[in-house]
């Protein structure tokens, strides 16, 4: 089974590219960007990725974002991303990018962006990788830093192909970014939207209808609502579920408590993704392997999962059919 995941061709549609920063990197990067970090050695900042929830996770992954500054670190990281994808026979990426983690800390919108597509374009020419990025409002900040953030990226418009939300879930309802959205969607980008991680299925509504998101990340709270399981079926509204990272942050006390298997049966179109493998214990093959281990996928199973992922890319139809 594990050969036959690893050979399984791939594509990525929830990874934040900021989650991929792996301990020795960030040392690397604090080094020659004269940063002092909080920890000793890499085997510190391993142990110290022992998370009781997401929002525990969110205050390491923005801290260890501090040590990106330059164009080439984030060129350095989008690329070490790149190579390790496609060592895994991932084809395509659709990679979130969190601006405003930078911006607010004085690293212009240019820098970040320059280096992520510069690394995407080299991805494309020297590993054949397409990718497309996603640009995400953090859902802890207001609703106006999102619109201000969404007026920065007017010049890159046709470097990122959709909006999305992340960061904390509870009491951050997607109906407060009703707004940016609809302007986003106004000026041509696509969009999805972080919903029922740790937040409830009624979110998951607000994310559909009132965002108009097109794909929901995690949604694996939409089990509790069959109304909605219906309305996700009837429409073929793809799921980017993270296995591990679920299991990391507590979403499901257990692998072999996980509902991917579940909501599969039901027709779901459930992908199969990585959220941020440097601090959830694995990218795209680890996250197969550990769902098809404990709750028992089969080989239709895995088959039919890559061709949901290809299905809900943001791919033109004769680019999904070339991934076939
Ligand atoms: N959920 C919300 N925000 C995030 C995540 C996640 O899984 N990963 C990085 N930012
Ligand atoms: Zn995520």
């Amino acid at each position: 089974m594990q050969k036959f995941i690893e050979g399984l061709p791939k594509v990525e549609l929830h990874l934040h590219i900021e989650g991929t920063l792996e301990p020795e990197l960030m040392f690397a990067m604090a080094e020659r960007n004269n940063i002092k970090l909080r920890y000793g050695s890499v085997e510190e900042v391993r142990q110290a990725y022992n998370f009781t929830d997401l929002q525990s996770f969110l205050n390491i992954y923005y801290a260890g974002a501090n040590v990106l500054q330059t164009e080439q670190d984030f060129y350095d990281l989008a690329w070490a991303y790149f190579s390790k994808a496609h060592a895994q026979n991932v084809r395509h990426a659709e990679i979130f990018f969190d601006p405003q983690t930078h911006t607010d800390r004085g690293i212009p919108l240019e820098t970040v962006i320059n280096g992520l597509h510069r690394a995407q374009q080299d991805a494309q020419n020297k590993l054949d990788l397409s990718s497309f990025l996603i640009l995400c409002f953090l859902r802890h900040l207001p609703p106006e830093a999102a619109l201000r953030i969404l007026d920065e990226a007017q010049p890159y418009k046709d470097w990122i192909i959709a909006v999305g939300l992340d960061s904390s879930e509870k009491d951050r309802p997607p109906a407060l970014f009703e707004e940016v959205y609809s302007q986003a969607r106004a000026q041509g980008y696509l969009s999805v939207a972080h919903a029922g991680e740790e937040g409830p299925a009624e979110y998951v509504w607000e994310a559909l209808k009132l965002l108009g998101s097109q794909r929901i990340d995690h949604g694996v709270r939409s089990v509790d609502d069959p109304e909605l399981l219906k309305y996700l079926t009837d429409r073929h509204i793809p799921l980017t579920v993270c296995p591990l990272s679920n299991v990391k942050l507590r979403v499901f006390p257990s692998m072999k408590d996980h509902n991917i298997k579940e909501m599969l049966d039901m027709g779901l179109r459930v992908t199969i993704n990585s959220d941020d493998p440097a601090y959830f214990g694995g990218y795209m093959n680890e996250n197969f392997i550990a769902a098809q281990r404990d709750l028992g996928l089969t080989r239709d199973d895995l088959y039919r999962i890559s061709l949901n992922s290809i299905e809900a890319t943001f791919l033109d139809e004769p680019h999904k059919v070339a991934l076939k």
